[in-house]
């Protein structure tokens, strides 16, 4: 069948079910993007005030986090270059300030939880749970209205409310996220790519800071929901993952124990300690989502660096390095489903058969599309109106090449014990923006799913 067509059906499936899935729990990540959309003439004259020589140096090899303005505009330099992103932690005060500054063209929901419980909450119309560390009024105010709740404590008691209706004001954790286009000029630069590089000045989020009211009765909010999609566990260090670690343990036996799928967003993690950590208790996840670099970074830690470097030496990505990867993984981890993502395809690897993995990610790739258009997926409506953002061309080459080596019919192939579903996505020419993208494909997928079953 036409892929034209097999979107407009999964589509069509996918709406009229959403209605079935059940409560979701989305832990722990959520702040506050503040996004500026940088000026080559006015970067360029912030990089020669403060020394371009030493910038220079940053953008060649990233500083572990920002402690001084050099860092922070040879981290902008160094995503530029490379048209990658990245994060880096500002430990600075007057880095904090410079930022705040600099100043800000829009301010929008961030972090895993935020992007994923204003699209499920918000757009889908799903019920959420979502754990966000501080609520001040400017956070609460970028939560859409809807379905979505956050657990309070009332005379002792749990109670769950919308974030407005949450009573007190915290603090901001605010991330700054400087975007730049494809063809971004700086000196005798030119990004490959578009992209973004995040200055992370929060104090809660990169500790894995878990409220008490989520710790003490996990147990009843585990009771509420049947889903759960965990994130925000990439900035951890060596020095401060344990405990995190430990409750991260407590609340997964305890979703165990229910048999509550969980899907665990894995976005990149620096920390080579805690990439290792995070694939020994892969096993007790569901699910697993992440992009070619993140693939690679695993691969690493497996002791895997011919299929890491193979990972990264292609654009389209080889497929069948992704495919040798993905085996990898979910033999070495038991891990029952794995969503990859890359610019121009996606592919789902699955212990378990069936068209509803192939549908949620053409479902998926339509919200991925409406979100690079426009920034924000305002409803269910820009979410139809993708349909006519075309499928990328280089993904033919995949799906040829996939066909050759594995026998994919419509995107579905058998393979040693697994499924594997493949689809080309819908490319936006010029996105509006990059930030949250992946979070929109992968809890689009994962619900997609499961409201396909
Ligand atoms: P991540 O790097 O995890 O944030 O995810 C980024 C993903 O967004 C990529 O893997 C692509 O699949 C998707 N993506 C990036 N740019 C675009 C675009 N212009 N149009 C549609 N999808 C995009
Ligand atoms: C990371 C960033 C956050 C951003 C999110 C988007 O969690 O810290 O600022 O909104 O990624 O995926």
């Amino acid at each position: 069948m036409a892929w034209d067509d097999l979107y407009s059906a999964a589509f069509q499936r996918v709406r009229e079910r959403l209605g079935k899935v059940g409560n979701v729990l989305l832990a722990y990540n959520t702040n506050i993007d503040a996004i500026k959309y940088i000026d080559s003439s006015d970067l360029e004259a912030r990089i020669e005030k403060v020394g371009k020589e030493e910038v220079l140096q940053f953008s060649e090899e990233l500083p572990e986090r920002i402690t001084q303005v050099q860092h922070l505009l040879g981290g902008i330099l160094w995503s530029v270059r490379r048209g990658k992103a990245a994060e880096l932690f500002v430990e600075s005060c007057p880095v904090r300030f410079y930022m705040k500054r600099w100043g800000w063209d829009e301010l929008r929901m961030g972090g895993q939880v935020g992007i994923m419980a204003n699209l499920l909450g918000g757009v889908y119309g799903v019920q959420v749970i979502a754990h966000v560390p501080q609520i001040s009024r400017l956070q609460a105010s970028l939560f859409k209205e809807g379905p979505i709740y956050v657990p309070t404590l009332e005379n002792r008691k749990l109670k769950f409310v919308h974030p407005k209706d949450f009573a007190g004001d915290e603090e901001n954790l605010i991330h700054y996220i400087y975007e730049f286009p494809r063809g971004f000029r700086v000196f005798d630069f030119e990004a490959p790519r578009e992209n973004r590089f995040i200055a992370n000045a929060d104090d809660y989020n990169p500790n894995l800071y878990i409220r008490s009211e989520f710790s003490e009765n996990f147990e009843e909010i585990a009771d509420r929901v049947e889903l759960a999609i965990i994130s925000g566990l990439q900035a951890l260090t060596k020095e401060n993952y344990s405990e995190p670690f430990e409750e991260i343990n407590r609340h997964l036996g305890i979703l165990n124990d229910r048999e509550i799928p969980v899907h665990l967003e894995f976005a990149f993690t620096p920390d080579e300690t805690v990439r290792k950590k995070l694939v020994g208790i892969l096993g007790k996840f569901t699910s697993v989502g992440l992009n070619e670099v993140e693939l690679a970074s695993i691969m690493e830690v497996m002791g895997e660096k011919a299929i890491a470097e193979k990972l990264l030496a292609h654009d389209p990505v080889d497929p069948v390095a992704v495919v040798e990867a993905m085996l990898k993984l979910a033999d070495g981890t038991g891990v029952q489903r794995i969503h990859f993502h890359t610019y121009g395809y996606y592919l789902a690897l699955t212990n378990y058969e069936g068209e509803q993995v192939r549908d949620a990610l053409l479902f998926a790739a339509l919200a991925a599309a409406a979100k690079a258009k426009l920034g924000d997926v305002r409803n269910i409506d820009d979410v139809a109106g993708a349909m006519d953002v075309p499928v990328n061309e280089k993904a033919q080459e995949v799906e040829d090449v996939l066909t050759g080596e594995f026998g994919l019919k419509d995107g579905i192939a058998q393979l040693d014990g697994y499924q594997l579903a493949f689809v080309p996505t819908k490319i936006v020419e010029k996105p509006k923006s990059t930030v949250g993208i992946g979070d929109t494909i992968s809890s689009s997928a994962f619900i997609g799913e499961f409201a396909l079953r």
